[in-house]
């Protein structure tokens, strides 16, 4: 069986309770017909989870940005992964580049995230990438393989079934430079293998590799018209119902 696209809406800080359930209806909306082929989550601020996961009916799933590693406890302003799921959501995001670049999360704090999320009945959308420097370096593929080894330590073949990839060049996000659909394929392709190497060809051949970084409706088809182009991570156009509607549209166009 085929790898079913992914399409992922993360509105990072953006919104306010009344937009954000704006947003979701239209979402709900713009995405309606072509969210039965493609598997489609918002991922809004913490506050928001409940309004949104109201508003988005019942195909577009609901992911948080971000989960704790412990489960309960003194950890003042973090949330743990059981009051994501009890608000509704079912996947999260890890290792975004905001939260390694801006937030200064390790390697390490990846990986515990991941697991975590794993651990608690999420799917984890796990993101990679390299800066600007590390591309010009010629590191692009180092850069990547360190950052998904470290953040699938521990975490089983049978684990990977709950587990998405996204690859998104840090260069590339909220720039308006995107990847070429070359460049993209090339490090999805480099991915891919690693995954083989790591678990095996069955694991690489199941797993979603999405691209994240300044994608648009104008760019959407050409790059998940690649073969390791599984879907993508949005953010700037995911604020947009119809601009993330001509995205969903795009992916749901890709056959593998
Ligand atoms: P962008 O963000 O689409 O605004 O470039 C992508 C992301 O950070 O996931």
């Amino acid at each position: 069986m085929g790898r079913k696209a992914f399409v992922g809406g993360n509105w990072k800080m953006n919104t306010q309770r009344e937009s954000a359930t704006a947003l979701a209806t239209a979402v709900a909306k713009a995405t309606e017909k072509a969210s039965r082929d493609v598997e489609v989550v918002v991922f809004p601020p913490f506050p928001y989870l409940l309004p949104v996961g109201d508003a988005i009916g019942p195909r577009v799933r609901l992911g948080a940005q971000d989960a704790y590693t412990e489960a309960s406890g003194a950890f003042t302003g973090e949330v743990s992964v059981a009051m994501l799921a009890d608000c509704g959501a079912t996947h999260a995001l890890t290792g975004h580049s905001e939260r390694r670049h801006v937030l200064g999360e390790s390697d390490t704090l990846v990986g515990a995230k991941t697991r975590a999320v794993l651990d608690g009945g999420l799917t984890c959308v796990v993101c990679v990438g390299e800066t600007l420097e590390q591309r010009e370096a010629g590191e692009t593929d180092t850069v990547n393989e360190r950052q998904t080894r470290a953040a699938l330590e521990g975490v089983s073949a049978e684990g990977m079934a709950r587990v998405v990839i996204a690859y998104e060049p840090v260069w590339a996000i909220g720039t308006g430079r995107t990847a070429s659909p070359a460049d993209a394929q090339q490090a999805h392709a480099a991915l891919r293998a690693l995954l083989a190497k790591l678990y095996d060809d069955k694991v690489a051949a199941a797993t979603r590799i999405i691209y994240g970084g300044s994608v648009k409706g104008a760019n959407a088809a050409e790059l998940f018209g690649q073969p390791d182009i599984d879907g993508g991570l949005i953010g700037g156009a995911s604020l947009d119902a119809e601009e993330f509607g001509a995205i969903v549209t795009a992916a749901a166009k890709k056959v593998h």
